[in-house]
């Protein structure tokens, strides 16, 4: 049986999320944006009402909360702003690992931090030269004894300039490609050094920064999963975190979409609202519709995982179609909107701006594609055990990924 009734559980989070959109967000956010202003004063009452950390399960202090119900939160908090909604969630990247591949004392210890106050964490996995393709990476991890010291550069970080650790990936085997990358917790300390914060285009709210580590020693316990198993890691956190994003797109579209309509039956032209035009009313229409299939797309991604199911297609359908409608969208809006809409004084051109991030981080629209392309031509059984690395295979691996096409790429 198909069934899209929410639970009470999940239309009362969501009508938490919704009334934290409206009454601490929304009023603040265009100014946020034109300022470039830290939400901290946000931050600290989203983690009081529980807003944050929402996966984290209730052994480390979190609500441990289904991903659907992730997505509800997310589309809310894209509503109000998505640029202090990436704020807010970043946590749920950058502890996806944990939860996936981290002992129990490394969970109970840095997942505890989050839970404890409202602290932040960062996901490091893209640098300069290693963007959408993941195993082009530079910075290293070598094992000395019982520590690993850290090498290397991150950018586009979200929230890297406040974070107090941060999940970092690195090759632990130079010559083994994407097998050989490996994920480890770096908490902060004086060797990680925050480099750069960027000036944004949209979701300026949103810290994004350059992070260094400088002969970062970490203990070995810090490893999570295996040793050269990190990339898989990676990929098993986008599949959990690409339906969250998606909602956040959806939350975008959906605040384009409702500006809009409010708009097309108060403009008058010709006489009538411009509204009853019908070349106004089907965009409308359109705005509408990718909306609502963003949401279901998004819904059926994060039900799969509530499912144990594994979502890798689903997730990319749904974060592919909901940034670019978020993208269209708001371009739309703004058409409505007329010259008015190219004005700052009005609020489409910011959800227009913010827009364009959607289509980037957590995998490019383009990427999203290609994972498409590929689970649906040639489906692989991911669980299947992984063959030995051969220099052949190696060889094979970096040829393949000169030939990758040309994307746009972001963290
Ligand atoms: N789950 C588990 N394993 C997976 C997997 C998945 N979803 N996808 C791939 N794998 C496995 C494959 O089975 C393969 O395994 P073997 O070693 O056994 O062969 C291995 O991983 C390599 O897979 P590919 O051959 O598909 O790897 P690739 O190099 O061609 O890359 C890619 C695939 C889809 C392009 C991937 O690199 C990718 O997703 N790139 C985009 C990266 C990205 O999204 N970056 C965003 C960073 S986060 C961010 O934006 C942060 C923020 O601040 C908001």
């Amino acid at each position: 049986m198909v069934d899209f009734t929410l639970t009470d559980e999940q239309k009362d989070l969501r009508e938490l999320a919704h009334n934290f959109a409206e009454k601490e967000i929304r009023p603040v956010a265009w100014d946020y944006d034109r300022d470039g202003t830290w939400p901290q004063e946000i931050i600290n009452k989203a983690w009081e009402v529980g807003l944050m950390n929402v996966h984290v399960d209730e052994a480390y202090g979190g609500p441990g909360l289904d991903h659907l119900s992730g997505c509800l939160i997310e589309e809310e908090l894209g509503w109000g702003c998505s640029g202090i909604g990436t704020t807010l969630m970043a946590n749920g990247l950058a502890s996806a690992p944990l939860m996936i591949g981290g002992s129990e004392e490394t969970k109970t210890k840095y997942l505890g931090m989050l839970t404890e106050e409202p602290k932040l964490a960062s996901f490091c996995l893209t640098e300069p030269d290693a963007g959408s393709d993941v195993s082009g990476m530079r910075t290293t991890a070598v094992r000395k004894g019982d520590k690993y010291v850290i090498n290397g550069s991150k950018c586009f970080i979200t929230n890297g300039g406040y974070a107090d650790w941060f999940t970092v990936y690195a090759k632990t085997d130079k010559e083994a490609g994407h097998r050989g990358i490996s994920a480890f917790v770096v908490p902060k300390d004086d060797t990680v050094t925050v480099d750069k914060k960027e000036d944004k285009l949209g979701q300026r709210a949103s810290n994004t920064a350059t992070i260094t580590f400088n002969e970062t020693e970490i203990p070995a316990e810090n490893l999570l999963g295996e040793e050269n198993h990190g990339f898989k890691l990676a990929m098993q956190t986008l599949d959990f975190t690409r339906p969250g994003v998606a909602g956040l797109a959806v939350g975008i579209a959906r605040a384009a979409f409702e500006f809009a309509s409010e708009y097309s039956k108060e403009r008058v032209q010709f006489g009538v609202p411009i509204a009853m035009h019908q070349a106004v009313a089907f965009m409308i229409a359109d705005m509408a519709t990718k909306v609502e299939a963003g949401r279901l797309l998004t819904w059926k991604s994060a039900v799969l995982l509530d499912q144990g199911q594994r979502n890798t297609l689903v997730a990319s359908h749904a974060k592919r179609f909901a940034a670019d409608s978020a993208m269209e969208v708001t371009v739309d809006a703004v058409q409505v909107y007329g010259g008015y809409g190219f004005i700052k004084e009005y609020p489409v051109e910011k959800l227009m701006r913010d827009a364009k991030i959607m289509q980037l981080y957590e995998g490019t629209s383009q990427i999203q594609r290609l994972v498409i392309a590929r689970e649906v031509l040639m489906p692989r059984n991911i669980d299947a055990p992984e063959p030995e690395t051969t220099k052949q295979d190696t060889d094979v691996a970096a040829a393949q990924s000169e030939q990758a096409p040309a994307t746009a790429e972001v963290a």
